[in-house]
């Protein structure tokens, strides 16, 4: 279930020197492409691949022993960071639902060192590490619900529960700079700004969207 799969997720840094099965990397490449097919993204999967974190046996920033992950390619155009949040998210939690972990890294990796490919028109948005973490990661603190959202009146009960499982997703710094807002029956997510946020957005968005059953704009 990917519920399951929200609350079980967290950043893992430190991978062990395991590699992923046969089967597991088939069944994620089966789901990129189609990910791929929905949003017109050009997502790739590097397996046995440690460049970008620093070669063999290597570390990078926090990261140690990183040797696979998603290159998140696509067409550059304005709405793309925030798609590669969202469809980003959806391989982030398939690979936890394998036991797998997980990292989104947009900033303390070898961004030229990366081994993808990426055409004249697209660009390379950041990479999300995969692999089996030392540990499956732990909990963090973040802001209370209330802080998430705005609604005039009250709010139905699948969104409180958007936005709670939008509370659970990573975003960068963990900063949770995004506002979900419930007004005329329709659900409005927003950007604060900040580092990387628009990468943000779609990955809360598409929380809200599992949980909740509902759609943001
Ligand atoms: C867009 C984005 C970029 C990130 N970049 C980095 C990074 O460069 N290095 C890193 O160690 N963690 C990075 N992270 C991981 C966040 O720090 C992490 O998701 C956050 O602290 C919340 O922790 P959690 O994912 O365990 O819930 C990034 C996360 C997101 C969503």
């Amino acid at each position: 279930m990917m519920l399951d799969a929200i609350l079980e997720r967290h950043s893992v840094r430190k991978y062990l020197d395991r590699e992923i099965e046969k089967e597991k990397v088939e069944l994620l490449l089966e789901k990129t492409e189609e990910l791929n097919k929905k949003s017109g993204l050009s997502i790739q999967l590097a397996v046995n691949e440690p460049q970008a974190f620093g070669g063999l046996l290597g570390s990078y920033g926090m990261l140690s022993g990183v040797k696979n992950y998603f290159a998140l390619v696509g067409k550059d155009t304005d709405r793309l960071s925030e798609l590669c949040g969202y469809y980003g998210e959806l391989l982030v939690l398939e690979a936890q639902k394998m036991g797998l972990n997980t990292c989104w890294v947009a900033g303390t990796y070898q961004k030229n060192k990366t081994v993808c490919e990426i055409a004249s028109d697209e660009r390379l948005v950041c990479v999300i590490a995969l692999g089996y973490g030392e540990n499956s990661g732990k909990p963090h603190k973040g802001k209370s619900i209330e802080k998430l959202y705005k609604c005039d009146g009250e709010a139905p009960e699948w969104f409180i529960k958007g936005v709670e499982s939008a509370s659970l997703a990573p975003t960068a710094l963990n900063q949770q700079r995004f506002v979900f807002e419930y007004s005329d029956g329709k659900v409005y997510a927003k950007s604060l700004g900040g580092f990387y946020s628009d990468i943000d957005l779609g990955i809360v968005k598409c929380h809200f969207e599992l949980a909740s059953g509902h759609k943001a704009d």
